[in-house]
């Protein structure tokens, strides 16, 4: 019995915020974002919209596409960097009280933009094991929360936005997850990371004068180390599993910065016509990027049963990941 990924959903919220926009909040121009970053805009999720909001529209939407019941799901884990609530409620349990899933498992991993890779390789586990039939997967982020709006040097990158997946069971190895690598070194930590409003600087007015509920960044240090981490975690999984690059049908990458895919996608020489690429139009959500970038390439009708995918992903911790994903939905 393997894994599989049967289907896919997302949702971006409707509000705008174009590099124009920004030129008016921050020192900044839309030619210097799209050059150095490659996003010309990303979507704001409204006031009255939280993240587990997204996430169910994101979740509705895979539900049906692998036509099955909400009542056969039996785990819900949702990665998420900006919960509804810090602590409690997780943002998984807000979700399922929302679908009216009642009585399953249900929580949270805090995996930053790696978020996504990370629980499919928990899922890989919970399904081949017997433990569950059924995962829903849900990678949602109202990081619009998390930004600081007068920082030119955050602000341009992040977007709200939602993506899920349903994983259940398959006999048939052609449309099943194949291999992940999942890994983390937390020396890095501090350079992305939200300092403020956990138990290290618990909120107080000191606490939110200083800013230090936002997403502080050293951007061009994050980026060496993204380039390089993800070549060679990229390389070591095709190698790990005797894929060539040519067997790769697409490569979905993390959607950070448009240079940052171009370096991994150039040294390994794949294809521009098989990478997804939705970094200009969303920026970078997080735990939602890649599941938003595989729904679109899906809603495009590009990603057929038992193709195989490639995905790799960087975020805070630091955290990163890299999956073989044969396609096993319709
Ligand atoms: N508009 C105009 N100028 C800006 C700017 C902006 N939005 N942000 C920074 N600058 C300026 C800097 O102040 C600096 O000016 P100086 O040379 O006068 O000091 C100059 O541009 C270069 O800054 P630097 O930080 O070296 O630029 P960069 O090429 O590294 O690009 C990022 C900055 C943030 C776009 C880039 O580092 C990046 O994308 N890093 C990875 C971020 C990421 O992916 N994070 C999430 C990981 S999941």
């Amino acid at each position: 019995m393997y894994a599989s990924l049967k289907s896919i959903g997302a949702y971006a919220p409707e509000r705008i915020l174009n590099n124009f926009h920004l030129e008016e909040m921050v020192e900044t121009s839309d030619e210097w974002i799209e050059k150095r970053t490659g996003i010309k805009e990303r979507r704001i999720a409204s006031e009255d919209e939280s993240t587990s909001d997204l996430g169910v529209k994101a979740a509705e939407q895979a539900i049906e596409r692998a036509g099955i019941a909400k009542e056969e799901i039996d785990l819900i884990i949702c990665a998420t960097l900006s919960p509804d609530y810090l602590c409690m409620p997780s943002t998984a349990c807000v979700i399922a009280g929302k679908l009216g899933i009642h009585n399953v498992m249900a929580f949270d991993i805090s995996a930053a933009c790696s978020g996504f890779v990370y629980m499919l390789s928990m899922a890989k586990a919970f399904i081949e094991s017997g433990m569950k039939k059924n995962i829903l997967l849900i990678g949602a982020e109202k990081i619009s929360s998390l930004v600081d709006y007068t920082d030119r040097g955050t602000c341009i990158l992040f977007g709200d936005g939602a993506g899920a997946a349903i994983i259940g069971r398959t006999e048939d190895k052609n449309e099943a997850i194949v291999d992940i690598h999942a890994s983390a070194d937390g020396r890095y930590g501090e350079l992305l990371m939200t300092p403020g409003c956990g138990s290290k600087y618990p909120c107080s007015q000191e606490t939110l004068d200083n800013k230090l509920n936002f997403i502080k960044m050293q951007g061009n240090d994050v980026y060496k180390i993204a380039v390089k981490t993800l070549t060679n975690d990229v390389i070591d999984i095709l190698e790990k599993n005797n894929v060539q690059v040519s067997d790769v049908d697409h490569f979905i990458p993390h959607q950070a910065n448009l240079r940052i895919i171009e370096a991994v996608r150039t040294k390994l020489e794949f294809p521009l016509e098989k990478t997804v690429l939705t970094v200009a139009k969303y920026g970078n959500t997080s735990a939602a990027s890649i599941p938003m970038a595989m729904n679109d390439a899906y809603e495009q009708g590009r990603i057929k049963k038992g193709d195989l995918m490639l995905l790799d992903t960087f975020g805070g911790g630091f955290t990163w990941a890299s999956a073989l994903v044969r396609f096993g939905g319709h």
